[in-house]
């Protein structure tokens, strides 16, 4: 599908969408702790996300069979939660979250450790949303959609990690998955010419070993090749002629 750009109705029911979205982020931050499964996570996180009067995006997309993706460990995204799954001291855990509120989408991703975690383990999810925030300085209308990809990478490089290829981000709006794809890594040439009133997720995943990935038997969870660990940080943002806005911050 067409790039599409919001105008400031959508980019206010963008942000709408957005702010909720920030809100479950929130609370489910504070139940990340050894002994909680991840199945729990998701149906608070379902249960939150209807009750701010939204509609989870994620819930039978292509048949995920979920509303929230908690993704463990080596798991990159779109780790499938389970009462079976059980957090421990120790672990890393990355909730990817969004809903729907007046037709308009939302995603945001965040990775967490759970109790005490190694120095590598906390490197690599401070790297992650770093990342994030280094592609920001060049996401700003005029710049290239390349020019995005290339900080985040060259950030991320820089602190020692792998930076995952086999999925990007996207746009966004009255659809979770609008053109133009997002990637975390330089392209050949400089991509789309970034414009305002452009909604991008923007979500770095990185690991602390190989880039390469695999997909489970699931069909959904996708894990490290080498088993390393991974974190995953996102955020749906809007282009501007100056900094972007970040919507799926808290306000
Ligand atoms: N947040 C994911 C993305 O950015 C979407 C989840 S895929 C789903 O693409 F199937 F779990 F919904
Ligand atoms: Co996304």
């Amino acid at each position: 599908m067409a790039v599409t750009i919001k105008n400031s109705h959508e980019i206010d029911l963008m942000r709408q969408s957005n702010r909720l979205l920030a809100k479950v982020h929130e609370a489910l931050s504070h139940m990340i702790e050894p002994g909680i499964s991840t199945g729990q996570i998701n149906r608070e996180g379902e249960r939150l996300i209807r009750s701010l009067g939204g509609i989870p995006n994620f819930l039978n997309y292509n048949g995920y069979p979920a509303s929230i993706c908690v993704s463990v460990n080596d798991e990159v995204v779109h780790g499938i939660p389970s009462d079976e799954r059980i957090l421990r001291e120790g672990d890393i855990v990355s909730l990817d979250a969004g809903l729907i509120f007046k037709g308009y989408h939302s995603d945001a991703a965040r990775t967490y450790g759970v109790g005490t975690v190694s120095k590598r383990d906390s490197e690599l999810i401070e790297a992650a949303r770093d990342s994030f925030f280094a592609g920001m300085k060049k996401a700003r209308a005029g710049n290239y959609l390349n020019d995005i990809g290339t900080e985040i990478y060259r950030c991320a490089k820089s602190r020692g990690f792998g930076v995952i290829r086999d999925l990007t981000g996207h746009g966004i709006g009255r659809e979770m998955h609008e053109d133009p794809d997002v990637p975390n890594f330089p392209t050949r040439g400089r991509g789309l010419l970034l414009v305002p009133g452009m909604t991008l997720a923007v979500e770095p995943m990185l690991s602390s070993g190989t880039w390469k990935v695999r997909w489970k038997e699931d069909n959904w969870t996708v894990v490290t090749a080498d088993g390393s660990n991974a974190a995953h940080y996102e955020n749906t943002i809007l282009i501007t002629d100056a900094e972007p806005e970040i919507l799926s911050l808290p306000v």
